[in-house]
């Protein structure tokens, strides 16, 4: 049987990162290639805790059907925290619980694109929404970075376009996988724009509290008095992504027509773990939890910078992240991206080809990404050094 797909998943490739990360499942491969959260860092005790609880006393209320929005103890815990420092919930604004934000991406493609419609992205940006958008039919624009911020003259000229691209979509903090982060001038800027050609942002955060150094920069959304902004919130980088959940914060008229895309989706996210995670939300400290894996990240970090600036050739440039979980790597021109990171890879080190990010991976591209989050300290100094013998042995190459 030969088997007719749709058209819309014909440029779609599977993910570059799930890809290598099957080959990760090698024992003896030291992955800098994902980006999960920490083994130390998940709040195993605690979940365990709420579950049994929740189980012996009110097991009818994890088991049953719920409702789409969102369960509402969940809605309620979650628009606490998510408004605690700033308010990212604005007048006439809603929030509907989704399965991971991967799903806030797809339903903000899925109500808001036609077929061929543009969505401007960064240039490189986080794949599984780059994919989301792609399987919906959206076409990409990316915008380039230009002296570590966004190019504010190339995002003009994309936004001028008719017709108008549908929506931005933009990861202000730690950003996936560059690990860099907007100015606050850029964010005012981009806001401005969206406002002149009337265009919206989906503004992606799951990083954003996973800041180690430096002050916190006010999310677009704060500063959105014009209803222009849909807010991803996740769940899943500070607590755990095997929940999947996450938070959808825009538009009451958005909301809605997310909820009717939910409907025909996943009628709703697991009911279990929305209750397990409201209680402990409601129940633990948040904050004393952040900032302990926060500096696990920073240990982290710091130890594969440290390591990188020991190993790799003086011709490597690399970004240093003050959040996160990524640092990206920029090769010289003279060394091939591609056949570096195959390399790496026979050698047992896995990372991801920078290409996979863009808006076209057939793009020439001389960058790739590094996670420091999951790898233990021992795999970090292991897998640095090996990568950093390659950049000398193929720095002598080209040269
Ligand atoms: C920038 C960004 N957005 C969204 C996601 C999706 O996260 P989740 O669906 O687990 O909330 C990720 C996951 O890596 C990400 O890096």
């Amino acid at each position: 049987m030969e088997y007719q797909f749709a058209k819309r998943m014909s440029n779609v490739k599977a993910s570059a990162i799930r890809e290598i990360l099957k080959a990760t499942a090698d024992p003896n491969m030291i992955s800098f290639a994902g980006g999960n959260p920490s083994a130390e860092a998940f709040p195993v005790k605690e979940i365990e805790k709420i579950s049994a609880d929740l189980l012996k006393n009110e097991p009818i209320s994890i088991l049953q059907y719920g409702i789409t929005e969102g369960d509402q103890e969940l809605l309620r815990e979650a628009t606490k925290f998510f408004n605690r420092y700033e308010q990212v919930t604005k007048d006439g604004d809603q929030m509907i619980i989704t399965s991971g934000s991967q799903q806030i991406m797809e339903f903000a493609a899925k109500t808001l694109c036609n077929e061929g419609d543009v969505v401007i992205c960064e240039n490189p940006s986080f794949l599984g929404a780059l994919n989301a958008f792609k399987s919906l039919g959206a076409v990409l624009r990316g915008i380039e970075y230009k002296d570590g911020q966004l190019d504010l003259e190339d995002l003009k000229q994309a936004l001028s376009m008719e017709p108008r691209p549908k929506f931005m979509y933009l990861i202000p903090n730690f950003q996936n996988p560059t690990g860099m982060t907007m100015s606050l001038e850029v964010r005012k800027e981009v806001l401005a724009l969206a406002k002149e050609y009337g265009v919206l942002i989906l503004e992606d955060n799951p990083y954003g509290d996973l800041r180690f150094a430096g002050e916190a920069v006010p999310s677009i959304k704060s500063m959105d008095e014009d209803s222009l902004v849909i807010y991803a919130a996740s769940l899943s980088k500070i607590i755990a992504p095997g929940m999947r959940i996450a938070c959808c914060i825009a538009p009451q008229a958005i909301i809605q027509k997310m909820t009717v895309a939910k409907q025909a989706s996943d009628v709703h996210s697991n009911l279990w773990a929305q209750k397990v995670m409201a209680r402990y939300l409601h129940d633990y400290d948040m904050d004393a939890h952040i900032d302990r894996i926060s500096m696990i990240y920073k240990k982290k970090c710091h130890l594969m910078v440290d390591e990188m600036k020991k190993h790799f050739h003086p011709s490597i440039q690399y970004t240093i992240p003050t959040g996160g979980m990524f640092i990206w790597v920029t090769l010289p021109e003279s060394i091939d991206m591609l056949t570096f990171v195959k390399k790496a890879l026979e050698k047992n080190v896995a990372v991801v080809p920078g290409n996979a990010f863009l808006d076209d991976d057939s793009k020439e591209c001389h960058s790739f990404r590094m996670n420091y989050s999951t790898p233990t300290d021992e795999k970090i100094i292991e897998g640095v050094q090996i990568l950093g013998e390659l950049t000398y042995e193929m720095s002598k190459i080209s040269s």
